[in-house]
């Protein structure tokens, strides 16, 4: 099986492990020529280096993006909008035209439609060339099953090759809108982000390339960098 193991950084808690994203994000940013499109993960582990970025990512060529979302107003609970917007965006002054949300206020499909015709229109083509990805970076987390974003297992969503996002309608107690494995991939770097000893399976699983996880079906056309505390994967 040929993984995605790439790069692994560890820290000892997820608090250095924040820290230490954070401090690669910025630098990467910093490195980058003109715009620095980042898509977001979702979930409870990027709580901590989001809130770090409120205070040390520079605004003015940022464009976020999310990986997925759980298709609830912006201002539910489960938002992972919302999460952001809690522990980043309302504490730096991004310009609004910069931030790009998934839509959940119509319906799923719609909102995968609309949300694929945002980021063909920041790339500017409707198809992706390998020599010029999408993003800079994703960031991305797993779950103890190992989905990644919402590419959920056993879900028809995984089979997905063409379309650059799709509505995912079971699996999880709300629809979801994900990016698919063909946006994820396209990208200068893809970033996991996995913090305890219930991912630490998950983990190596999905870096050696186990194809019965979602995770280890995704081949991104970059680097691939694995930041972990070290009860995820030592
Ligand atoms: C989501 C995320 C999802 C998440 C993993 C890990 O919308 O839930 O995109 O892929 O990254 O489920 O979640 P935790 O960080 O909460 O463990």
């Amino acid at each position: 099986m040929t993984g995605i193991a790439g790069t692994t950084i560890v820290e000892p808690d997820p608090q250095s492990l924040a820290r230490r994203a954070a401090q690669w994000l910025v630098e990467r940013s910093a490195a980058t020529q003109g715009s620095f499109r980042l898509a977001l993960s979702g979930g409870s582990t990027p709580r901590l280096l989001y809130r770090l970025l409120a205070t040390s990512m520079p605004t003015a060529r940022l464009e976020l993006f999310w990986g997925d979302e759980r298709f609830v107003p912006p201002d539910d609970p489960d938002s992972n909008y919302r999460m952001a917007k809690e522990e980043w965006l309302s504490h730096a002054d991004i310009p609004h035209g910069q931030i790009h949300p998934i839509p959940t206020d119509t319906d799923p499909r719609d909102c995968a439609h609309r949300y694929e015709a945002t980021l063909k229109s920041v790339y500017g083509a409707d198809v992706l060339d390998p020599a010029r990805p999408l993003f800079d970076v994703v960031l991305l987390g797993l779950g103890d099953d190992g989905h990644t974003a919402s590419l959920l297992p056993g879900q028809p969503v995984l089979g997905e090759r063409t379309r650059w996002t799709a509505p995912v309608m079971k699996g999880r107690d709300e629809p979801r809108i994900t990016l698919t494995y063909p946006a994820l991939e396209s990208s200068r770097a893809v970033v996991f982000l996995v913090t305890g000893a219930d991912k630490r399976d998950a983990v190596a699983r999905a870096r050696a390339g186990d194809e019965s996880l979602p995770a280890g079906r995704l081949h991104p056309q970059g680097e691939t960098i694995w930041f972990l505390d070290e009860a995820a994967g030592a």
